[in-house]
């Protein structure tokens, strides 16, 4: 028998090439088409930046105008998937938007056609619907009627605006921009993976991107915001950070918001995050959930001696909390963000496709006999 050793969590193994984005693990550097996500986020916003990742290059300003008018013309969904949410609008957020999604996909007339121009088509036309399903269903459920998209709001700042029913503040919806922004893309993460593996049957775009959304889900990956924000209400106060944290690890469990697959130094995104937290939370006058994460992030330094330091969602529920947007639609915000990457992803395995199927070693018994029921 061959020893084979499986690559559990398919860690360091390398499955494709990508142009699309570069994590640089040791120095903790993300590049987005060449372009340092610092860089990006100081002078580029989420429009922008969509456009980088989908068509490889800066816009120019008439590309740009064109691109932002494809957006916002494409941002309403159809009564029937109104309807859908509404009867479901019970159910937590991320199923909610994972079901809408797939029932677009139902009713789309191009949902058959897999080639590029039709798969841009409609994952611009995902990206710019994913906030409109998120807000409708966040007031649906709040027995509140939804709110049409505004045309003379930008991406973000309209995403608040229909789930609010008002414009966000100039700073409230830069706060979303850059979060989008910050969220956009990442590699071969288990949801831009999951959505690749799905393109690789010749799949559509839409059940592509469901499959990212299914796989966001989980407290391993997208849910890991939910869970700081729990921990930090269950952590309370400053003074109470150290003890938590040295119990928590005597007991083996893991600090949600700290860790990654790839990064063993600080995700360069978290730098962001904690900046605007902290603008937020000193406008509010509220420090005492930024005193609280800050204190968890000093009595976890102990572990970064093991490649263990906050990632982009520590900071996350944070920023969301200063702007009203409910715990369990934080994995949401997510998706809004990572839509463009997963579109991206989809593409690229779209236009150089090898069917993903790796394999399993099978270590279970072999030679049983078939037994009949009655005899068992
Ligand atoms: C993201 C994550 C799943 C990556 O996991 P991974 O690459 O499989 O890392 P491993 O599970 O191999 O962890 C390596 C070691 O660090 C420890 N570790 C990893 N993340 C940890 C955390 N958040 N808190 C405490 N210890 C942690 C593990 O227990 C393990 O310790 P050991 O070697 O003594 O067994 C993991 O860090 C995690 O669960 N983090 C919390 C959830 C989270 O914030 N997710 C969002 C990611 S952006």
């Amino acid at each position: 028998m061959n020893p084979i050793t499986p690559a559990k969590g398919l860690k360091g193994v390398v499955v494709d090439t990508t142009k699309l984005c570069l994590i640089d693990a040791e120095r903790g550097v993300l590049v987005y088409r060449g372009y340092d996500i610092h860089d990006l986020a100081t002078h580029s916003n989420f429009e922008e930046v969509a456009y980088l990742l989908l068509y490889s290059k800066l816009p120019m300003r008439k590309e740009y105008e064109c691109f932002c008018e494809q957006l916002r013309q494409n941002r309403s969904v159809p009564d029937v998937v109104v309807e859908i949410i509404e009867r479901i609008k019970d159910a937590p957020p991320m199923d909610v938007l994972r079901t809408a999604v797939s029932a677009l996909g139902a009713i789309d007339p191009d949902s058959g056609d897999n080639s590029s121009e039709a798969t841009l088509r409609k994952g611009i036309k995902l990206i710019a619907q994913l906030p409109t399903i998120v807000a409708t269903h966040e007031r649906l459920r709040r027995g509140l009627k939804p709110v049409e998209p505004n045309p003379k709001l930008s991406h973000a700042a309209n995403f608040l605006y229909m789930m609010r029913g008002k414009p966000p503040t100039e700073e409230e919806a830069k706060a979303i921009d850059l979060d989008l922004l910050l969220h956009a893309e990442h590699s071969s993460n288990a949801s831009a993976f999951a959505v690749r593996v799905t393109a690789s049957t010749l799949a559509d775009i839409h059940a592509a991107i469901v499959a990212g959304i299914a796989a966001l889900k989980g407290p391993l990956h997208g849910g890991a915001a939910e869970a700081v924000a729990d921990m930090a209400l269950e952590v309370g106060s400053p003074e109470r950070a150290y003890e938590y944290v040295r119990e928590k690890l005597a007991r083996k469990e893991r600090i949600m918001g700290f860790g990654h697959r790839v990064y063993r130094t600080e995700d360069p995104r978290a730098r962001h995050m904690r900046e605007l937290a902290k603008v937020l939370s000193e406008k509010s006058g509220d420090k005492r959930i930024f005193e609280t994460l800050l204190a968890i992030e000093e009595a976890m330094k102990p572990l970064q001696s093991k490649g263990i330091y906050v990632n982009v969602d520590f900071y996350c529920g944070c920023i969301y909390y200063f702007l009203g947007i409910p715990k369990d639609m934080y994995v949401c915000m997510f998706a809004l963000g990572r839509i463009v990457g997963w579109v991206a992803h989809a593409l690229e395995q779209y236009n150089d496709n090898v069917l993903i199927r790796p394999l399993l070693h099978y270590d279970g018994p072999t030679n049983l006999r078939y037994i009949p029921m009655d005899e068992r």
